[in-house]
């Protein structure tokens, strides 16, 4: 099989490698891909946002199916196009994408459906006054939201009534999110461990990954603004096989029934943001596609031929499948740039990734990397790296995935020393 990666990030460069090591993959590749995708299989270039060159690419290379790593381009219907074309994909429909691309869609669904998550209010831009009248009737924390993609960041925790009038005004009136405030979700805060739990699912069929906590904090113990993810851990011990069955009942089953009686079945990956409150697992938001960094710790795990599972999935064929998890433990500890999620320097010389990847189950996964003219790698993003390790058990994973983050060395490396700890803690 011929696969094709659509994304250049860390997640696009998990999932290319998982793919180039599945035995039913003769070629993967990337668009726009970055070094480390490169590096097992052909990048190519291309828009993701221009959907018709994807689409002709597709033909051109013979692709049997195509994987959407972001969110952007399947909210704005690239896998209706490439299905239009007859090109299987792996990936929701723009209708089914709205899980993430609209929160007031997401929670109005899950309201109707009886889906748990935390109590919401949702109103237009032009509704502010009532919004800030909402507010003053709510107890904090309380947590603001842009409805729209704002790239993660458009959900504001507010401590204070204060901070959430001003997390108001800078999504309706600063427009500091763009069109993704032009409606806006107040909701309660809901206390508890987060955790990440993966679906594959062909719209009827569905099977589920090992879940995973992702800390998307930039400082340890949770600290400081939120980000991309700072790293993650695969299987989280917070998520028993009860609890995960829970999650199936009340959330996955109704979710995609949902969808599937709404005319919109949910085909690709369902990624399920949960909290673990008291009360049991509530959705904290879904995604409509693998998480990053949560994909370079739960591939590794799938022990199945990831590119034929992945094919059953774009081709609706997952009857009789089934997932087959190891039993080791996997880490991921993000590099990132020095001032990341805010400004940082691009261009920073990066040495070590080959040490790294001599160490025992150790890889690299590149995110914000490229290759200068003369082939030296650089960082050229926020998340640089992301230091993956598997072994028996959590602990060692750990030890191994910091070995590897300590082995690669640029200037302002900026990571998380307390990655998965969360995880040793609930053993
Ligand atoms: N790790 C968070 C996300 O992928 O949205």
């Amino acid at each position: 099989m011929r696969v094709l990666v659509i994304g250049s990030g860390g997640r696009e460069h998990a999932l290319c490698r998982a793919l180039a090591d599945s035995s039913s993959c003769t070629h993967v590749f990337a668009a726009p891909g970055n070094p480390g995708t490169a590096a097992v299989g052909t990048n190519l270039s291309l828009d993701p946002a221009d959907h018709s060159a994807v689409a002709r690419s597709v033909q051109e290379h013979d692709i049997d199916y195509t994987i959407i790593g972001p969110e952007k381009p399947l909210v704005d219907g690239i896998a209706d196009h490439l299905r239009a074309h007859d090109h299987p994909v792996m990936g929701p429909s723009a209708d089914a994408a709205r899980l993430e691309g609209s929160k007031a869609f997401a929670k109005s669904f899950m309201q109707e459906h009886g889906i748990p998550t935390a109590s919401f209010r949702t109103f237009e831009a032009n509704e502010a006054e009532a919004a800030h009248d909402y507010i003053r009737t709510q107890p904090v924390p309380v947590v603001v939201k842009a409805s729209g993609l704002a790239g993660g960041k458009g959900a504001l925790v507010c401590t204070t009534r204060e901070e959430a009038h001003e997390a108001l005004d800078r999504i309706v009136d600063d427009r500091d999110f763009g069109a993704a405030g032009d409606r806006v979700v107040i909701e309660a805060f809901m206390e508890g461990d987060e955790a990440s739990v993966f679906v594959l699912t062909d719209g009827d069929r569905y099977v589920v990954c090992p879940p995973s906590q992702d800390h998307k904090a930039i400082g340890e113990g949770g600290t400081g603004p939120n980000t991309g993810g700072m790293g993650a851990y695969a299987p989280t011990p917070l998520v028993d096989g009860a609890t995960l069955t829970a999650v199936c009942r009340t959330v996955v089953e109704p979710t995609l029934k949902g969808l599937s009686d709404a005319g919109t079945p949910y085909q690709g990956i369902l990624y399920v943001g949960l909290m673990l409150t008291d009360d049991g697992p509530k959705v904290v938001e879904y995604n409509c596609r693998w998480g990053d960094p949560e994909a370079q710790v739960v591939l590794p795990l799938l022990e199945n031929d990831h590119a034929a599972l992945f094919d059953a999935v774009a081709r609706n064929a997952l009857t009789g499948v089934q997932v087959r998890a190891s039993a080791e433990a996997c880490v991921g500890v993000v590099l990132a740039s020095q001032g990341y999620p805010h400004d940082y320097d691009t261009g920073v010389l990066i040495e070590g990734v080959d040490l790294a990847e001599q160490m025992e189950g150790v890889h690299v996964i590149h995110a914000g990397t490229r290759l200068t003219e003369d082939g030296t790698l650089v960082t050229d993003g926020g998340r640089v790296l992301c230091v993956v390790a598997t072994a028996p058990t959590l602990e060692t994973a750990i030890e191994r995935a910091y070995e590897g983050a300590d082995a690669i060395q640029f200037d302002g490396k900026t990571l998380r020393r307390d990655i998965a700890r969360s995880g040793l803690m609930a053993t």
